[in-house]
């Protein structure tokens, strides 16, 4: 067997074996397999009678993983991470001993030019997780009116200076539409101050915002945390990586309070999130904003 070819360090690597407790015999899914960190580490956990599914939106990383990692125990598959309870059924699987959710992009995806996530990049603004589906973020930026761009960077990218960028946007875009990454990045570095220590480029949360709605991602959030604690065996952990506030808030919120037609009860292990450790900051800067919450489905 050899490694896929990621770029991309897992974060929190013990702190998730840590949590989900995989052991011999174990079901496992990892909602997100991005360079297969943590599927890796999860493998090397449940012994020879154990499973590892695991599931990404984008074909990348299910095609990469399932050229180099050669391992009956392990089923790899290009979905969604909202729709996993339908594939667990289609496999036969009715409960899991545990499931990890690590949100965002991977770095690999970040730099692919092609796909538009960094700011530098001079490919086309793409934003897509799953480039085979959906509108790509070029396209909504020279569709969207200028209200309704403004809402959408204020609501998805927490971004106040939004009138002023979506301003900018459908101006810039009367001359020529706009196409790649790095003509967006400047033209938003024009409307936003740089941060004092300059930590954090001027255009993190228009990008931010931008990749949230191409790829509904907090809508898929909700419905994930809503149906996924159903398919855990009583006992069993799911745990979830988050990146950013808006993320956490409901990942925070599900998992404290259920629906109460839910048909589970989930007792939350994690009070405060779990972050990464000074020696994992000084190795990994992407682990920085990551949270962790965890929490076992009781009878
Ligand atoms: C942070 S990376 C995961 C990294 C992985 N844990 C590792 O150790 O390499 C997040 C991955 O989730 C995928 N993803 C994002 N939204 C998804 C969704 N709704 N369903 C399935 N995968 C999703 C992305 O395509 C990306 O590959």
């Amino acid at each position: 067997m050899t490694t896929p070819s990621t770029v991309h360090i897992p974060v929190l690597p013990e702190e998730v074996i840590d949590s989900m407790q995989p052991a011999p015999g174990h079901i496992v899914v990892d909602g997100t397999l991005g360079g297969a960190g943590h599927t890796l580490r999860l493998l090397a956990k449940v012994g020879e009678s154990g499973r590892v599914i695991a599931f990404d939106r984008d074909p990348g990383p299910v095609e990469e993983a399932s050229e180099k990692i050669d391992d009956p125990r392990l089923t790899l598959i290009h979905a969604n991470y909202a729709d996993i309870p339908e594939h667990l059924h289609a496999l036969g699987i009715d409960h899991v001993d545990s499931i990890l959710l690590d949100l965002g992009l991977s770095s690999d995806q970040l730099e692919d030019r092609d796909r538009g996530f960094s700011y530098q990049s001079d490919g086309t603004l793409d934003l897509r997780f799953n480039p085979l589906a959906g509108e790509a973020a070029w396209k909504l930026v020279n569709r969207l009116s200028e209200k309704h761009l403004a809402d959408l960077i204020y609501q998805f990218g927490e971004e106040r200076l939004s009138r002023r960028i979506a301003r900018k946007i459908v101006a810039a875009r009367q001359d020529a539409p706009i196409r790649t990454s790095i003509e967006l990045a400047q033209l938003v570095r024009r409307c936003v101050p740089r941060s004092k220590n300059h930590s954090i480029d001027p255009a993190t949360r228009t990008f931010q915002a931008l990749r949230i709605a191409v790829n509904e991602e907090l809508k898929w959030l909700s419905v994930a945390m809503e149906r996924l604690p159903k398919v855990l065996a009583v006992g069993g952990r799911i745990s979830v990586i988050s990146f950013h506030s808006l993320e956490d808030r409901i990942v925070k919120h599900s998992l404290a309070q259920p629906a109460m037609n839910a048909g589970f009860d989930l007792k939350v292990l994690t009070r405060k999130p779990i972050m990464a450790s000074p020696e994992e900051l000084d190795s990994n800067p992407r682990s920085r904003s990551a949270k962790m919450r965890v929490a076992e489905r009781v009878a």
